[in-house]
């Protein structure tokens, strides 16, 4: 079977990077902009950091900034209207996922209407074509949106996280400048970087890996395991490290899938607002266990990238063992809690499980799953 890669066609990495918005929208002819930003971004200065690249060089914009941290189908919806009265030909992301993913389905929306009730759209969908344009400029460094062909968006009557994959939707240029990430403090430069860790992890050993995807997700498990501590103390090589490395790990999962933790991840989102990367971060060791005895040698290579010395002279159970207390320590040196019990509430579980089953990067884990098994795993971290 033939295998498919789909990365941007155009991206700037480093310090300074946002000032070649200017370069591409000049080169793109493109006329007005919809910007989409959190509300927080805006109040902070962070989203000003590109319009003043956009009013030096004049260029008309209008800015939407109604979304919300895991972000909802309400925001979509009045994202697509405010598009529709604004007369603007491109979208410029600026934020976190949520904002990316906001504008992701924003763009896709315009161009295949069809779609306009967005629930359509969870898992894989028929769009016909490309998104509106979009300039994703990530703030966080983590979910590597900016990369890859997926958003979510929470479905928040039913309480559901909705996974949306469709090569439609990759943003035409991305701007990863570790400067628009210095502002994020401690806990949510922790949080993200081990979203970013996880997708590196579950892209490693999700059922569709092979040599390419393989190639990014050991790179990315490299740069952040070296990067993260060094970010969370806001060190310019730690976040030029995770600004690469979770990009990396992006243009691997984009392309192969993720697994359980992400799918038992969403639900948290969906029900409890948990933020993402703490959900995938307290996790991620558990699933880690979980997978083990369907990884082969894998987790060797994943204990090395993670730093670990003499893994080449250890045996299965003790490499296995390495790498999940890698990233055990990573996460504890972050600050990241070590169990699930403040945030999820005993008679929820059943819930969550069938959910997480149902999520769309259930399928992508290395060892088959039920309700039953998932159960299990939600009640081992409360
Ligand atoms: N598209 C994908 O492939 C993909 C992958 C993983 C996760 N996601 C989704 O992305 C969302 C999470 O995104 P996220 O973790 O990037 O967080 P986010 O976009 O939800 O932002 C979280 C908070 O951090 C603030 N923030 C962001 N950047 C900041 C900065 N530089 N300085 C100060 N504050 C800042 C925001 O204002 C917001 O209040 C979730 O909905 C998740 O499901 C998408
Ligand atoms: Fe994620």
């Amino acid at each position: 079977m033939a295998q498919r890669f789909i990365l941007n066609g155009t991206s700037y990495h480093g310090a300074g990077a946002i000032q070649e918005i200017a370069t591409e929208v000049k080169s793109r002819g493109f006329k007005k902009a919809f910007v989409c930003s959190d509300p927080d971004l805006v109040k902070f200065g962070v989203t000003a950091k590109v319009l003043k690249v956009l009013d030096d060089n004049g260029f008309p914009y209008e800015l939407y900034s109604n979304i919300k941290p895991n972000p909802t189908i309400e925001n979509v919806q009045t994202g697509v209207e405010a598009f529709k009265n604004a007369g603007t030909d491109y979208l410029i992301a600026i934020g976190g996922g949520s904002s990316m993913d906001t504008a992701k389905a924003i763009g896709i929306i315009i161009n295949n209407p069809e779609f306009a009730d967005v629930r359509s759209l969870e898992g894989v969908a028929d769009t016909k074509k490309p998104a509106v344009p979009i300039i994703a400029v990530p703030t966080t460094a983590g979910t590597a949106a900016e990369v890859t062909i997926n958003y979510v968006i929470t479905d928040a009557e039913k309480n559901r996280k909705m996974v949306c994959v469709d090569p439609h939707d990759i943003p035409v240029v991305a701007v990863v400048d570790p400067d628009m990430m210095s502002s994020m403090p401690k806990g949510l430069t922790a949080a993200t970087g081990m979203d970013a860790l996880t997708h590196a992890i579950e892209g490693y050993i999700t059922a569709g890996a092979w040599e390419l995807s393989d190639m990014f997700h050991l790179k990315a498990i490299e740069i952040i395991a070296k990067s993260l501590r060094g970010a969370v103390d806001n060190t310019p090589e730690g976040r030029e490290g995770m600004a690469l490395g979770q990009y990396i790990a992006g243009m691997g999962f984009s392309n192969v899938g993720l697994g359980i933790v992400h799918s038992m991840a969403h639900p948290l989102g969906a029900l409890y607002d948990t933020p993402h990367g703490v959900a995938n971060a307290i996790i991620l060791p558990t699933g880690m266990e979980y997978n083990a005895p369907c990884t082969g040698e894998k987790y060797r290579d994943i204990a090395k990238a993670m730093g670990v010395e003499g893994t080449e002279k250890m045996t299965q159970d003790e490499y296995r063992k390495a790498a999940i207390d890698a990233v055990k320590k990573l996460a504890a040196d972050v600050g990241i809690p070590s169990d699930l019990k403040d945030i999820v509430k005993p008679e929820d579980i059943s819930f969550l499980a069938q959910s997480a089953y149902d999520d769309a990067c259930r399928p992508g884990n290395p060892r088959e799953t039920s309700v039953e098994e998932i159960t299990k795993l939600y009640e081992s971290l409360i």
